[in-house]
């Protein structure tokens, strides 16, 4: 054990901000090249998870050089994935119980309608981003980091990374500047529209590094634990505050009970009373007609003769026990 530590330690190797250590995984892949660069330089892709939003079938289609990019990718073995939205990342059933220590995504974006510098656009490319950093926030793994290249000149820096960043509560480490020669094989792609496998002009860009603010996440997950708290309480009250007048269950056995019942039956319940405690006349009607009981296996008679009993409680105004 002690020894495999110390070789894999000795065969480390490093692409810039990536390490073949680190677990990663790439969205909104072009032509895969860039993982493609990573995976030849580390001589092994078995630490490396890619995806596109295109289904394999267009992304060879699109870039020229993706089904070899994919091919050497698969040899080196790494992990593909096609069709895989990056604002929804924990829908995929082959990602939501993944943890990494780089979740990268170079060059959002959310395509070509228009001038960049159109508000509508800008809007859209935040949006794309927004739901990026929100999913990538819940699948690092300690001390992990989330990664997004982009340019720095206007209309690009008007997304606002930080900003977008700072409501999914994490925080820019640094911002480091990417040079394309340092990933050799790597080639840029506008991956939208007619001209697809063309490349964009890089210019002045950068690699954003962002990492969980703890405290701010502390925060976050108390606020959330408050509300689900409350959220529970709420849940049994309404739960063990109605039937228990007619099964004569205790409100814990009610709880477990119908926790467990299928929707329709408790649906069915529900109506049948309802009706019988707002309407009236149709009252007893409506109960006969609706009312299955689902999980006291009781007749009906004695059921409609305890719910009577129920519905003339609530409508005497004896609701402190609901
Ligand atoms: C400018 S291209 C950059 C492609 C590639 N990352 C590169 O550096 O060459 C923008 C990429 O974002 C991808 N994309 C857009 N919306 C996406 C989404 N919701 N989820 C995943 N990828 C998305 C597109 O498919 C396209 O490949």
């Amino acid at each position: 054990m002690a020894r495999r530590e110390v070789n894999r330690d000795r065969d480390e190797v490093w692409v810039k901000l990536y390490s073949s250590n680190h677990q990663l995984l790439l969205v909104g892949e072009g032509d895969f090249s860039f993982s493609c660069s990573l995976a030849t330089r580390f001589g092994s892709a078995s630490n490396i998870c890619a995806s596109s939003l295109d289904s394999y079938d267009d992304v060879v289609k699109k870039y020229e050089k993706a089904r070899s990019n994919l091919h050497t990718l698969k040899r080196l073995g790494a992990f593909l994935l096609h069709g895989v939205d990056a604002t929804k990342l924990q829908r995929d059933p082959d990602l939501n119980c993944r943890r990494f220590d780089r979740v990268i995504f170079n060059f959002p974006h959310a395509g070509f309608h228009g001038k960049e510098s159109d508000p509508y656009l800008i809007r859209k490319h935040r949006n794309l981003v927004y739901g990026f950093f929100h999913c990538a926030s819940r699948m690092l793994r300690a001390n992990g980091e989330i990664h997004v290249s982009h340019k720095n000149k206007a209309p690009f820096r008007d997304w606002n990374l930080k900003e977008l960043a700072s409501r999914c509560s994490l925080v820019l480490i640094r911002c480091v500047a990417f040079k394309k020669s340092d990933y050799p094989g790597y080639e840029n792609k506008r991956g939208d529209g007619s001209r697809c496998d063309q490349p964009f002009i890089l210019g002045d860009c950068s690699t954003f590094r962002f990492h969980v603010a703890k405290e701010l996440y502390t925060e976050k997950v108390k606020w959330r634990g408050v509300k689900e708290r409350e959220s529970k309480h709420h849940q049994t009250l309404t739960r063990t505050s109605f039937p228990h007048q007619y099964t004569k269950e205790s409100r814990d056995e009610f709880a477990v009970q119908a926790s467990q019942e299928p929707l329709l039956d408790c649906s069915n319940r529900f109506n049948g009373v309802s009706h019988g405690i707002y309407k009236g006349k149709k009252r007893k009607m409506l109960i006969r007609t609706s009312f299955v009981h689902p999980y006291t296996g009781e007749s009906r008679e004695r059921s409609m003769s305890e719910l009577q009993g129920a519905s003339e409680d609530i409508f005497n105004g004896n609701k402190a026990d609901y």
